[in-house]
């Protein structure tokens, strides 16, 4: 929780009733305990491919395939990596029952960037294992063309960013990690990075 309690309420009220396929999905992350976007988050992305006129996207972390969803009904092609296979078949049949073409792929994402070809995608979001943040982001900027976005997920860590301290979420080593992570990103030039106090904390990065 980055926000005031009643703020995120708020904020979550605002966004549309999720639909009945979308609702779906998001019983089943409560349920099994998977961690995705928050609603707002998940508004965010689908406005910004569709603002952007985004046509394609590459993710990592799929999971059930809710935040793939949003940039999918934001007008986008995504290209998905997940490397748990009952997330990745779930998150294929969700896609197809919305009518949906996505290109999910059962891969550990380093390995599967690396064989996509540069500057070929407009969007980027990166929302896989905290790890691999700094890894993903170096492919994330490969691949995206002059002027497209590249997205991140979870940059204030329910508030441990600011604090540098562990939250009920986060630990104290994630925590360090995305301190480092952000700072590096906002120093970076071939981006131009900016962070949202959206959901968990987004970074929208304009690729220079
Ligand atoms: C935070 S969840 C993704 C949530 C999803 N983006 C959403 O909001 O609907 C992170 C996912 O990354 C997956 N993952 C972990 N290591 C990975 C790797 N090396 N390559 C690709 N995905 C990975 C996990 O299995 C997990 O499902």
């Amino acid at each position: 929780m980055i926000n005031e309690p009643a703020v995120t309420e708020y904020l979550t009220g605002l966004e549309p009733e999720p639909d009945p396929l979308l609702a779906e999905m998001r019983a089943h992350g409560q349920r099994d305990r998977i961690p995705i976007v928050n609603h707002t988050t998940g508004g965010l992305l689908q406005a910004l491919a569709a603002a952007t006129g985004a046509k394609r996207a590459v993710e990592v972390g799929t999971a059930i395939g809710v935040s793939t969803l949003h940039l999918a009904r934001g007008g986008a092609h995504v290209t998905s990596f997940e490397v748990d296979p009952e997330r990745h078949a779930a998150a294929k049949e969700y896609l197809r029952r919305d009518g949906l073409e996505a290109d999910l792929r059962l891969q550990d994402a380093s390995e599967g960037l690396a064989g996509l070809e540069s500057g070929s995608f407009d969007l980027a979001f990166i929302d896989g294992p905290k790890a691999g943040y700094a890894t993903h982001l170096d492919e994330a900027v490969r691949l995206v063309r002059a002027g497209g976005l590249v997205l991140v997920d979870n940059v204030l860590m329910s508030g441990g960013a600011a604090t540098g301290t562990s939250t009920d979420q986060w630990s104290q080593e994630s925590v360090d990690l995305i301190r480092a992570f952000n700072d590096g990103l906002k120093r970076r030039e071939d981006l131009r990075a900016t962070f949202l106090p959206v959901g968990d904390g987004v970074a929208l990065a304009v690729r220079q």
